[in-house]
């Protein structure tokens, strides 16, 4: 499996990285517009940087229709590389630019999946990642646990690469749900990653080893 980051803050991004094995780093309009200002390519590249050669790094296109988001990648690609991974909504549009930009060259991780329909599309299209959305699915009375599973088997059986990067958790049992049902990777933030980590039930076990180890070596 993979672990990504789902924040465009530098400073969780460095310790999140320091502190967990991280695979990559995903983001949105929405996740950057936490860190205003900035100048929005001086900050895009201060993340890839932090992402270094074995990170990947995901950005959202904001353009509307499919010839705009081919001039957005266009932007993309010239200040910050084609080795990173273009998001683009999985929209009628989105579709579209999923073709042209794979035709590219280009890398892609279809976002704002709620439906497994759009999962196929996205797939057969030619995205390397898709991102479907588990929390707002959840919030619209939708199982993210069948469309991953779904679009989990679809890959197997037909022997597509794609690989399913789950996203959009407001709590940790999701992340696990997402993971068991088939999800090769998960977006998560720093935050929900560092509650889990600080469990009380985690930190009093944590803490009478401790104690425990303190008297073994004293001998007494
Ligand atoms: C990441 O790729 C997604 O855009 C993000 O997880 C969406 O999260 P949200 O549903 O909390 O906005």
């Amino acid at each position: 499996m993979e672990l990504m980051l789902d924040t465009a803050n530098l400073e969780e991004l460095k310790t999140g990285m320091e502190f967990y094995p991280v695979d990559g780093v995903t983001t949105n309009p929405s996740i950057l517009k936490n860190d205003l200002p900035f100048d929005y390519y001086a900050h895009l590249k201060a993340i890839k940087e932090l992402c270094g050669d074995k990170r990947t790094f995901h950005v959202q296109l904001g353009a509307e229709n499919w010839q705009d988001m081919l001039e957005e990648a266009r932007e993309i690609w010239e200040k910050l590389g084609k080795d990173v991974y273009l998001k683009v909504p999985v929209t009628q549009d989105g579709v579209k630019a999923i073709k042209e930009i794979k035709g590219l060259g280009g890398r892609v991780t279809a976002t704002c999946i709620y439906h497994t329909i759009q999962g196929i599309m996205a797939i057969h299209a030619g995205a390397d990642y898709l991102a479907p959305y588990c929390n707002r699915m959840s919030d619209k009375d939708i199982d993210y646990i069948d469309v991953i599973s779904q679009l989990r088997e679809l890959i197997d059986r037909d022997g597509y690469e794609a690989k399913i990067l789950a996203a959009s958790f407001k709590n940790m049992t999701q992340v696990t749900q997402a993971i068991y049902a088939g999800a090769h990777t998960v977006t998560v933030q720093p935050a929900l990653l560092k509650s889990a980590l600080h469990s009380p039930l985690v930190t009093a076990a944590a803490e009478v080893f401790t104690k425990d180890y303190n008297r073994v070596r004293e001998g007494k």
